[in-house]
């Protein structure tokens, strides 16, 4: 059974207790484990049906707790974590040999974030050990932004959900490799490339191939939702929706379209961030509403934008 929890604390607890807890993060919901537990590791993979080849983020407390998680501290690691931790940084580090291997999907290295949300603070902290958290959706799904989705997908494979929606960001942490030379972006967030660059400015984009050798979790199909997700343009005066049927169609994007009455589901955001954070959660909505089709509009690839538009690519299955 499932436990609805509604305190940081008894989440940390219960953590700490080797249970599988779901809880929310200024990114997305994490499905926390203990890092240096195989036992409940092993429950962890089972519960999401997550390939065993796709290493997790380990989640700490503070900075000075870096040396629980990596062997050692690279200095463009250090340089990103100051001026990025706590946050929705995560950064790949040389693996200390007290995390599981199962966590790190045998790799020498290990991925680290330090979250900024209270809420998850206070888990941590009184945990006190290295969380193992992946994203707590259901393997390929897309993630989750409220504690009801992780209901949806976890309710009866996992202990624990601390039921506490919060303000997020509402797409992953950006993840950067600092074990070669120059730091690496493996998956880009709301912490940008040029911001990266601002701090050590030869950080690189990974060209997708080698993103792919990096980052084994990137081979894997991600954030799919059940209808086919097709990207559009804005809607501009030209498009030829007039004959089409859009009863059973779901829209989201930055403009409002003209045949806005006749979708199954609309939503226009303001703004990118917006958009981000509203993502997941309407893909999950269009699933429930059984549309056959969801159209996404797609965004400039800038800023946070270039996060969205590479969710967006993902989810529609063109990376
Ligand atoms: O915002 C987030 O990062 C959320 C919250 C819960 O913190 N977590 C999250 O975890 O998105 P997950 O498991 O869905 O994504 C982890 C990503 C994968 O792309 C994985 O391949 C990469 O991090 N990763 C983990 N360990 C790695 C490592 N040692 N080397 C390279 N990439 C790694
Ligand atoms: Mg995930």
């Amino acid at each position: 059974m499932t436990q609805r929890l509604n305190s940081p604390e008894k989440a940390g607890e219960l953590l700490a207790l080797r249970r599988l807890v779901a809880f929310p993060t200024e990114t997305v919901f994490g499905l926390g484990a203990i890092a240096t537990d195989d036992e409940t590791l092993r429950r962890l993979f089972a519960a999401k049906g997550r390939p065993s080849d796709n290493p997790l983020i380990v989640h700490l407390a503070s900075l000075e707790q870096w040396p629980q998680a990596a062997r050692e501290l690279p200095e463009s690691a250090r340089l990103l974590m100051d001026a990025f931790s706590p946050g929705p940084l995560t950064v790949v580090l040389p693996k200390h040999p007290a995390i599981s291997r199962l966590a790190t999907a045998s790799l020498d290295t290990v991925a680290v974030r330090i979250p900024a949300c209270e809420v998850t603070r206070r888990v941590l902290r009184t945990a006190a050990v290295p969380i193992a958290a992946p994203s707590a959706n259901r393997s390929g799904r897309p993630s989750c932004t409220t504690w009801q989705s992780v209901w949806e997908d976890m309710e009866g494979r996992i202990d624990a959900v601390l039921c506490e929606n919060v303000q997020a960001i509402g797409l992953e942490s950006t993840v950067v490799d600092c074990t070669g030379e120059y730091p690496l972006l493996l998956r880009p967030g709301a912490i940008s490339l040029a911001q990266l660059q601002g701090v050590v400015a030869e950080t690189l984009a990974a060209v997708q191939t080698s993103a792919l050798t990096n980052s084994p979790g990137l081979r894997h199909p991600h954030y799919r939702p059940v209808a086919c997700l097709k990207l559009v343009r804005p809607p501009g005066d030209g498009d030829d929706v007039v004959e089409s049927d859009l009863s059973q169609v779901a829209y989201c994007g930055l403009s409002e379209h003209r045949a806005k009455d006749r979708f199954k589901l609309h939503r226009r955001y303001a703004t990118v961030e917006d958009y981000a954070q509203n993502f997941y959660e309407f893909l999950r909505e269009s699933d429930r509403l059984f549309a056959s089709e969801i159209w996404c509009e797609e965004v400039v690839a800038e800023g946070l934008g270039f996060a969205l538009a590479d969710r967006l690519q993902r989810a529609a299955g063109l990376k």
